[in-house]
């Protein structure tokens, strides 16, 4: 995660952003350490990157890279204005020995690429690129699946859909094309289906450890969706945040270690 020192929305890139529209640093920096003390209060840890001034977007650390086995590949930005953010990245890797390298393709990291399962679910449309796709397929060597967005308000893959555990996601199926709306359909036939509601307060960018689920309090339906699957939904205030165009999940970088098996904590569900 990277602290919000410098939040603010001094330019637009994507809707949401509306420079003219007053931010508060402030109430950024509050809901985010709302954010950070829920994981650690959760039993994670939690790894900070520093922030840098004339970065303000850093504090959406997802976009920085994605990481699967201990393997990293950092983010390069579609817009000059987030470019630096990567430097940033390849140091803090690089400081840790792990095994890493920058994407030579467009490619926004967390934002656009979800791990599901040993599967890759692959943004494109607005950000990374396709050809990111087969890099990243490449690079860790896992089979991935392209989806292309279609609505700019969902810029991100994360900002449409989010992998629950192993085998779930939820996803907004009006953020996708037809075709991929699809092959979501046809490969995740119990996905649960978000409302244009739920999706417009970004009840999609959740942050989900296979058990708790966290996401904006302002989501509607999808809270009891959840819980009807054993998911534990946790609420949270991202709303100075989303000025900027990220809730919680774009906040957090997911470091999957060396080898790790998948493994989410047994579910209520499954004890009964
Ligand atoms: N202002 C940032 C941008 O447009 C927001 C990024 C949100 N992050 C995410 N993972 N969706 O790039």
């Amino acid at each position: 995660m990277c602290e919000p020192t410098f939040f603010d929305v001094s330019y637009s890139i994507n809707p949401w952003m509306d420079p003219s529209r007053p931010t508060s640093t402030e109430r950024g920096l509050t809901q985010w350490k709302t954010l950070h003390d829920l994981l650690v209060d959760l039993g994670h840890t939690v790894e900070l990157v520093e922030p840098v001034a004339g970065l303000p977007d850093m504090v959406y650390s997802a976009n920085g890279a994605t990481v699967v086995d201990g393997r990293a590949l950092v983010a390069r930005f579609r817009h000059e204005q987030r470019a630096d953010e990567s430097a940033t990245y390849l140091e803090w890797f690089r400081i840790r020995g792990w095994d890493f390298r920058q994407a030579e393709y467009v490619n926004e990291g967390e934002g656009d690429f979800l791990y599901a399962g040993d599967v890759l679910l692959a943004g494109t449309g607005f950000r990374s690129e396709p050809k990111a796709h087969g890099e990243v397929q490449e690079f860790f060597g896992k089979p991935v699946l392209g989806l292309t967005l279609v609505d700019e308000r969902y810029y991100h893959l994360d900002t449409a859909l989010a992998v629950l555990d192993e085998n779930e996601i939820m996803y907004n199926p009006g953020a996708f094309s037809p075709q991929s709306r699809a092959l979501l359909a046809e490969q995740f036939p119990d996905a649960i289906l978000a409302d244009a509601y739920d999706a417009e307060v970004f009840g999609l960018n959740a942050v989900s450890d296979g058990l708790h689920v966290i996401i904006p309090q302002q989501a509607e339906r999808l809270p009891g969706q959840l819980r009807e699957r054993g998911f534990v939904p946790v609420g949270i205030d991202m709303t100075e945040l989303l000025k900027g165009g990220g809730g919680a999940k774009c906040c957090v970088l997911e470091l999957r270690a060396p080898l790790a098996i998948p493994h989410s904590p047994k579910r209520e569900t499954e004890n009964a």
